[in-house]
């Protein structure tokens, strides 16, 4: 999910916020849209304008007639967006002992204090996919264990992975302006032990992981899934997030006849999060 893009805006009025509404965003996902925002019956979809396909839209739009009152939109030019989405950055607080910030807000005097320059990236703390891995990282025993952060965007996760102790971390993203502002993040979080890769699944190094933090779309979870096992080692977990509460059936499937055994969910408005651990 990048913002260094044109970028087209759909907003859907809607009748009201109906179950159906995960279906109908995942569907919307599913052709090439990759950030969204509720705001009561008001939904933003957004899509780099590359990738966006009228029909396929219309074609949507029609299927799910019955609880869109309109829809219109809007362009957002690459300037524009940046500009929008630095000056509505706010500070995020991730629990009690951690908070994510711009080096351009005051320290929060928390023990952690995440320093997030947004820049065009994803991975603020602002999404529950990413709020959701990053609470569950202070569950877990990190001290002196290595990670594989795939879809490490702004590499906040990895940031806060090396403060809880880890002493290894890999960071793959597949975009390389991601992985720009994520080495300035690693500087401004004076992080020692993380490097960040350029690439996919392809790209993770031939390494056994004690753990795998995967916050990415269900579609990539599912066509990355053979690289994610091969930086395995029996007893390695995996914190996948980035999916909605109604594939959490698909992906645990996937997942048990791949000999990962189901630990714990957890949900924020919807997006889930599944912990797995390698049998
Ligand atoms: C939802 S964002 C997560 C960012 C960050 N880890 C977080 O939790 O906020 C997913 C990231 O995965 C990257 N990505 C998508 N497909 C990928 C692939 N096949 N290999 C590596 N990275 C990928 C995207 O560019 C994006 O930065």
């Amino acid at each position: 999910m990048l913002f260094s893009l044109d970028y087209i805006e759909i907003q859907f009025v809607l009748k009201e916020r109906v179950p159906i509404i995960d279906v109908f965003i995942q569907e919307i996902a599913d052709i090439g849209f990759d950030a969204f925002q509720e705001n009561l019956n008001i939904l933003s979809s957004y899509i780099p304008s590359i990738n966006y396909n009228k029909k396929k839209l219309k074609g949507l739009v029609n299927k799910y007639n019955d609880f869109i009152i309109s829809f219109k939109e809007i362009n957002h030019p690459y300037e524009n967006w940046n500009k929008k989405w630095e000056s509505c950055f706010q500070p995020i607080l991730i629990n009690e002992n951690c908070q994510v910030r711009a080096s351009f807000h005051q320290p929060s005097y928390k023990k952690y204090d995440i320093i997030i320059n947004p820049e065009m990236s994803f991975g603020t703390g602002h999404h529950e996919t990413t709020r959701l891995i990053a609470k569950d990282l202070f569950k877990q025993d990190l001290k002196n264990k290595t990670i594989l952060d795939f879809g490490s965007g702004t590499a906040i996760l990895s940031i806060l992975a090396e403060k809880l102790g880890a002493k290894e971390v890999d960071a793959v993203e597949i975009d390389k302006n991601a992985n720009k502002n994520a080495n300035k993040n690693l500087v401004t979080n004076n992080c020692k032990v993380i490097k960040i890769i350029d690439g996919d699944g392809n790209s993770i190094p031939h390494k056994k992981y004690d753990y795998l933090l995967v916050n990415i779309n269900k579609n990539t979870i599912i066509k990355e899934f053979t690289n994610l096992l091969k930086a395995m080692k029996k007893n390695s977990m995996v914190l996948f997030s980035g999916f909605f509460e109604s594939d959490i059936d698909y992906i645990k499937d996937l997942s048990i006849k791949s000999g990962l055994k189901i630990l714990y969910s957890d949900l924020e408005n919807q997006w889930a999060l599944l912990v797995m651990k390698k049998k």
